[in-house]
């Protein structure tokens, strides 16, 4: 496998190849999706109720997130990784935004960073992409605006939403984003900004037309046991199996079968 970079996110728009992106946020479970293949590691901000146990995203620090991406940076070997902007790191003003952008790529080693928004995000985008940095956008469902979208909804339904998407989509590509990930809209918006864009879309909810697709590897694995929205597609039961294997070891602790000879010195 070779390295992966912003520059293949183009070329396999254009080839029509699928891009692979999943979050990551320690040192083994990074190890065996690097090895696995996948082309974008992201270490979201998802990380707050996944792994730390928050309400939502918004707590997340930017110290808690260059904490993460360092142990994934370590692990990963080929994916291009992502490091996903606290809320209020990068809202208040550009020169803020290029200071904290500055900081996590500088501390953690991520090759680019993640932050919400459309039109309203694209002054802010354009500054950070001149001073080198990639940035992937984040429009549709942004969970940092839950409070503004009462709760976790779909978004585009409606003719007013639909139009207000498109402008931020095309805005975010504008403004020099190499990627735009469309969370929670229609599979038909989904398909008609991914063809209006000559930037990757990277679908989560968004339907099969997008350039690539990405899960919170929680959800994939059955790791997290939170609300689940009904786009998450769960592929193995880690909770079970490993609460099946803890159960095991409980149990020959206290029936005196662990440790047994082959596990003890002499
Ligand atoms: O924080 C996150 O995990 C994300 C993905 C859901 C795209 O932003």
């Amino acid at each position: 496998m070779k390295k992966i970079t912003i520059l293949d996110m183009q070329e396999m728009k254009a080839e029509g190849q699928k891009i692979t992106m999943l979050t990551a946020y320690d040192y083994p479970l990074t190890k065996i999706f690097d090895e696995s293949g996948v082309e974008i590691l992201l270490v979201g901000d998802s990380l707050g109720p996944v792994v730390v146990g928050y309400d939502n995203t918004l707590p997340v620090t930017v110290e808690e997130l260059i904490y993460h991406t360092k142990a994934v940076v370590r692990a990963r070997e080929n994916a291009l990784v992502v490091a996903d902007m606290p809320f209020m790191s990068y809202q208040v003003s550009i020169e803020d935004a290029k200071r904290n952008v500055g900081r996590v790529i500088k501390e953690s080693g991520a090759e680019a960073v993640k932050l919400e928004g459309g039109q309203n995000m694209a002054e802010t985008i354009r500054a950070i992409t001149e001073i080198d940095i990639p940035v992937m956008g984040h429009v549709g469902l942004t969970p940092q605006s839950i409070h503004r979208m009462g709760g976790y909804r779909v978004q585009g339904r409606d003719e007013r939403q639909r139009e207000k998407l498109l402008a931020d989509s095309l805005a975010v590509e504008e403004a020099g984003a190499f990627a735009l990930v469309l969370e929670a809209i229609p599979t038909g918006l989904g398909e008609e900004i991914t063809k209006k864009l000559t930037i990757p879309t990277i679908g989560i909810g968004a339907g099969i037309h997008c350039d690539g697709q990405v899960l919170v590897s929680h959800d994939l694995l059955g790791l997290f046991s939170g609300p689940r929205p009904s786009f998450v597609k769960t592929y193995c039961d880690l909770k079970e199996i490993i609460s099946g294997a803890v159960r095991r070891y409980l149990e020959e602790v206290r029936a005196e079968k662990f440790p047994d000879e082959e596990h003890s010195y002499h």
